[in-house]
C-alpha cells in the first residue's frame, strides 16, 4: 500500500484530490492518506477530513484518512508528499492582489508582484518541509501545487537536497479540455506539445488523433470560443495577433499581452466585487458550509467554480505513472536538462515529459519560437531572482525581482510596491 501525505490538507480543494484517488484506487491503492495542517487550520482540517472519510466510505474504498497537526509524525515513511499550502491564507492573497493595484499594477498571485510575495512567503516553508523529508522519508516524491509553482520548483531544485520533486498545475489539463470542447471531441483524443514555464506555458502544436489541428484551434480561439479558467477573465484575443503568434497561449498570457485591458478589468472588478481573493473567500465560506453537511459524501459541483478545478487529474495521473512506471506523456514542472534551449539545465521548466518510476524525463523541445523566447527567459530570470531573495532575505534581490517583472513599469514603482508589501506581509517574512 502507498502512503500519501498532503500538507495543507485542510484546503477547500482537498475533496478534488480525494475524489481523484478514489476513482483510481484499483490502479493506485493508497493505504493511507494523511491530511496535515497547521493548528490555525484545525477546524477546516476537521471539516474537510470528515468529508473525505464520508467519501471513501460511500465509495467503498479502504483508503485510511488520517488527520494530523504534526507534520513530522505524518511524513515518516511517506511515499508521496503533496504540498498545497497558502502561507498567510487568503488574507495575504488579498494584499498581494490589492496593494499593486494602488500603483496601477496588476497584482496577480502567481505572475505579478503578488506572485513574488507569495513566493517569498512560501519558499522557506517548502524548504523546511524538504528538510523534514530528508530526515523522515528520504525516498519520497515531493509533488508541489503551492503557488507560484514554477518559482517553488526552481527553489526546491536549487536550494534543497530533495531531487525527487515535481511541480504541478492544472493549466495544461485545462487547455487540453478547452481544446477538446472547441473541437467537440473527447479530451483523450487531443494531444498538445506543451513547453515553457508554469503559468507561461505554450502549446507549440495541437493534435487530434495524431493529426495537427493547430491552425484550426487558433482560428477557433479568435472566433469567439473561450479558453480560460474560472479565475481569469476572457477578454478575447486580437485575431491577427494569434494568427501571427502561431502557437497556443495559456490563459495567464493575457496578463502579458493584454496588460492594459486586464488592469482596467481588475480595477473595475475591485469596486464591484473586490479582488479574486475576496471572491474566493466567499466561495470558500460557501464550500465549507457545504462540506460540514453530514449528508454530503461527494465532491460538490460548486468546487468547480475555483480556478484549480480538475487539478486532481494532474496529481493522480502523475502519481499513478510514477508508481506504475507507465511511461506516458504528461506536462509537469521539472529540471530542464537541456529540453528547452536558452533555459539553464538546472532550472525548472513546464514541459511534456515521459513519466517513469525514476520521475519525469523531459521531451526535447529545442529553441522556442523567437517571438516568445525572450519573455520565457525573462520570467525565468524573475523566478530565479525571486527564489534567491526568498532564501537569502536580501532586500536588493527582492527589488531586482520586482523590477524585472514585466508587469511592473518602473524601478521607482517597484520599490514603492516592494516596501509597502514587505510591511504588509512582515509577519510571514521572517527572513527579511
Ligand atoms: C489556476 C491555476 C492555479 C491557481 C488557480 C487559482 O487554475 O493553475 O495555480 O491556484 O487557478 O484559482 P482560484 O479559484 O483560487 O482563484
Ligand atoms: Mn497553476
Ligand atoms: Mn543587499
Amino acid at each position: 500500500g502507498i502512503k500519501v501525505v498532503t500538507i495543507g490538507g485542510g484546503s477547500s480543494y482537498t475533496p478534488e484530490l480525494v475524489e481523484g484517488f478514489i476513482n483510481r484506487y484499483d490502479e493506485l491503492p493508497i493505504r493511507e492518506l494523511w491530511l496535515v495542517d497547521i493548528p490555525e487550520g484545525e477546524e477546516k482540517l476537521e471539516t474537510v477530513g470528515a468529508l473525505a472519510k464520508r467519501m471513501t466510505v460511500k465509495a467503498g474504498v479502504p483508503m485510511d484518512i488520517k488527520l494530523s497537526l504534526d507534520r513530522r509524525e505524518a511524513l515518516a515513511g511517506a511515499d508521496f508528499v503533496t504540498t498545497q499550502v497558502r502561507v498567510g491564507l487568503l488574507d495575504a492573497r488579498a494584499k498581494d492582489e490589492r496593494i499593486p493595484l494602488k500603483y496601477g499594477v496588476i497584482g496577480q498571485e502567481t505572475n505579478g508582484p503578488g506572485g513574488l510575495f507569495k513566493g517569498l512567503r512560501t519558499i522557506p516553508v517548502i524548504l523546511d518541509i524538504c528538510k523534514d523529508m530528508e530526515e523522515l522519508c528520504p525516498d519520497a516524491w515531493l509533488i508541489n501545487f503551492s503557488n507560484p509553482a514554477g518559482m517553488v520548483t526552481e527553489a526546491v531544485l536549487r536550494y534543497s537536497n530533495i531531487n525527487k520533486t515535481v511541480g504541478l498545475c492544472n493549466v495544461p489539463i485545462g487547455m487540453r479540455m478547452s481544446v477538446a470542447e472547441m473541437l467537440e471531441v473527447a479530451p483523450e483524443r487531443v494531444h498538445i506539445d506543451f513547453a515553457g514555464l508554469n503559468h507561461m506555458v505554450f502549446g507549440l502544436n495541437v493534435y487530434l488523433d495524431g493529426q495537427s489541428v493547430t491552425n484550426q484551434v487558433l482560428d477557433k480561439l479568435t472566433s469567439g470560443e473561450s479558453m480560460t479558467m474560472k479565475n481569469i477573465v476572457d477578454l478575447g484575443w486580437e485575431p491577427d495577433f494569434i494568427k501571427a503568434l502561431q502557437i497556443l497561449p495559456c490563459p495567464y498570457h493575457r496578463y502579458y499581452y493584454q496588460t492594459a485591458t486586464m488592469l482596467e478589468q481588475e480595477q473595475q472588478d475591485l469596486s464591484e466585487k473586490g479582488t479574486r481573493a475576496e471572491v474566493v473567500q466567499q466561495l470558500e465560506k460557501d464550500l465549507f458550509s457545504l462540506y460540514s453537511d453530514p449528508d454530503l459524501s461527494n465532491k460538490p459541483p460548486q468546487l468547480e467554480e475555483r480556478g484549480g478545478a480538475y487539478y486532481s487529474d494532474a496529481a493522480c495521473s502523475l502519481i499513478h505513472s510514477i508508481y506504475n512506471d507507465k511511461r506516458d506523456i504528461q506536462p509537469v514542472n521539472t529540471r530542464n536538462n537541456g529540453a528547452i534551449a536558452g533555459i539553464p539545465d538546472d532550472s525548472a521548466v513546464e514541459v511534456n515529459c515521459v513519466i517513469t518510476k525514476e520521475g519525469p524525463k523531459p521531451i526535447h523541445v529545442g529553441e522556442l519560437p523567437i517571438a516568445v523566447r525572450g519573455l520565457v527567459q525573462q520570467i525565468k530570470s524573475f523566478e530565479r531572482t525571486a527564489a534567491e531573495a526568498a532564501v537569502t532575505g536580501d532586500y536588493h534581490q527582492a527589488l531586482l525581482a520586482m523590477t524585472i517583472n514585466p508587469l511592473v513599469p518602473s524601478d521607482t514603482v517597484a520599490k514603492q510596491i516592494l516596501d509597502e508589501m514587505l510591511e504588509a506581509h512582515r509577519r510571514y517574512l521572517p527572513q527579511f
